[in-house]
């Protein structure tokens, strides 16, 4: 067993953890914050994706070892309370959740991409950079050509902040 800290959402952690567990399952069954989701397991989906000090990464490929003395936000850590942020609030308006299942990963990594690029617009560089990390989504949005436009893209899209 080897002793981590890490802080997810703002809030500290300490805890023992093996060498082969994944910070998938650190944060889903060590820590309770069971809104990252597991689909493939073998990094894929993209429906674990989580941020490890700002930046996404597939938590069922990190080792829970790995993520010592990070800051660690899941899809929990979005809204403040009730309020949804602006980001869920837009995938809402949008009815851009589906079956709702690789939802939590494809806020966390909007959340990342937004965070990097701000408000500049988004033009069709988004697309593979975005939906090529997430293979559900990108599956659905070639299955249902002439959808409308995910939550993520619209330009007009500012954060609150
Ligand atoms: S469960 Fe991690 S990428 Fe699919």
């Amino acid at each position: 067993m080897h002793e981590i800290r890490l802080t997810v959402n703002g809030r500290a952690h300490e805890l023992a953890v093996e060498a082969r567990r994944t910070l998938a399952d650190v944060l889903r069954h060590d820590l309770g914050y069971t809104g990252t989701h597991l689909g493939c397991e073998h990094g894929i989906c993209g429906a674990c994706t989580v941020l490890m000090d700002g930046a996404p990464v597939r938590a069922c490929l990190v080792f829970g070892v790995q993520a010592d003395g990070t800051e660690v936000r899941t899809v929990e850590g979005l809204a403040d309370g009730e309020q949804l942020s602006d980001l869920q609030q837009a995938f809402s308006d949008h009815h851009a959740l589906q079956c709702g299942f690789c939802t939590p990963g494809f806020l966390m990594l909007a959340e990342a991409y937004l965070a990097e690029n701000g408000d500049a617009p988004l033009g069709e560089a988004w697309r593979p950079r975005v939906l090529g990390r997430n293979h559900d989504r990108h599956r659905h949005q070639a299955a249902a050509p002439g959808r409308p436009a995910p939550a993520a893209r619209p330009r007009s899209l500012r954060r609150r902040r």
